[in-house]
């Protein structure tokens, strides 16, 4: 087990802090008023969260973080491996409440195959959020989740806490201040350099093995900006707006998933065992 203690650079109590803070705006307080209510209300650990990613998510650091990840170099593990390397990550709040990140996985896709989706949507659920490893890999909690906005150009004002930015050294680039910024319109945003964190780390690790849809779903899931508010619909081309009704699918699951009855992964586990052997190799490279 490990629980990284809150620090200057991880001021949360642990990476559920930042998923359920995601959860309470999105589906607690659905009503923009109560939105802004209630992000002046978040606990100051989530609202110091937002200031370090905000501060720091630079056109630099993506660049470098994807130099860095991007060639998968790091370890060399099973999709079940992953599973429970993470699942050393234990949040410092209650145990008895909160999900592991098995069981968060778990749930999630135990929600979609409840549902009928098909064997594809289901995996996709099981491994989405498996780039939270990046925390073990030493990575600041400001630099694995959060909500991912693209780097280069303007901040919509829908991301949250927009007044952070303030204090991002790209503000001071005009070049990337403008609408666009570095990218053209409708460029798609495979060539748009989102703020770095578990989404586009879980992307990479899988892209020779999911369907574009899966893939769409775990490199975007968090980018909730353009899924949730509609925002850098400029930058998006035909593909993105087509593939993006899964992304918003696979959000209900996600999202909706806690707060039911906690799975029983070692009864689950041959299934899931079956359903990652049908996609991915007995190693993958991380
Ligand atoms: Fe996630
Ligand atoms: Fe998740």
């Amino acid at each position: 087990m490990r629980v990284i203690a809150p620090d200057a650079q991880n001021p949360l109590s642990g990476l559920g802090q930042w998923d359920d803070a995601v959860r309470e705006r999105y589906v607690a307080n659905r009503k923009k008023e109560e939105f802004r209510q209630h992000t002046d209300e978040a606990p100051s650990v989530v609202r110091e969260f937002y200031r370090l990613n905000h501060t720091n998510q630079t056109v630099d650091f993506v660049r470098a973080k994807k130099r860095e990840y991007g060639p998968l170099q790091k370890r060399r593990m099973s999709v079940w491996e992953a599973m429970d390397y993470l699942n050393t990550l234990v949040d410092d709040s209650d145990p008895d409440t909160d999900l592991s990140q098995i069981q968060h996985l778990m749930q999630t896709a135990e929600a979609a195959r409840r549902d009928g989706r098909p064997r594809w949507f289901i995996v996709s659920g099981l491994v989405h959020d498996l780039g939270k490893i990046l925390c073990l890999f030493g990575e600041p909690q400001w630099a694995v989740v959060g909500d991912t906005f693209p780097v280069g150009c303007a901040w919509s004002e829908t991301i949250v806490y927009p007044k952070f930015f303030a204090a991002n050294p790209d503000s001071n680039i005009p070049e990337y201040q403008t609408r666009n910024g570095i990218y053209t319109e409708g460029c798609g945003l495979n060539s748009v350099d989102l703020s770095w964190g578990h989404d586009e780390y879980i992307y990479h690790v899988c892209k020779p093995y999911l369907p574009e849809e899966g893939l769409y779903m775990l490199r975007y899931h968090s980018f909730y900006p353009c899924h949730q508010e509609g925002a850098y619909q400029h930058l998006m081309d035909a593909r993105d707006r087509e593939m993006f009704y899964w992304v918003r699918e696979f959000n209900n699951y996600d999202l909706y998933s806690k707060g039911e009855s906690k799975p029983d992964v070692e009864a689950l586990r041959p299934y899931y065992e079956n359903l990652i052997a049908e996609f991915f190799p007995p190693q993958l490279s991380w």
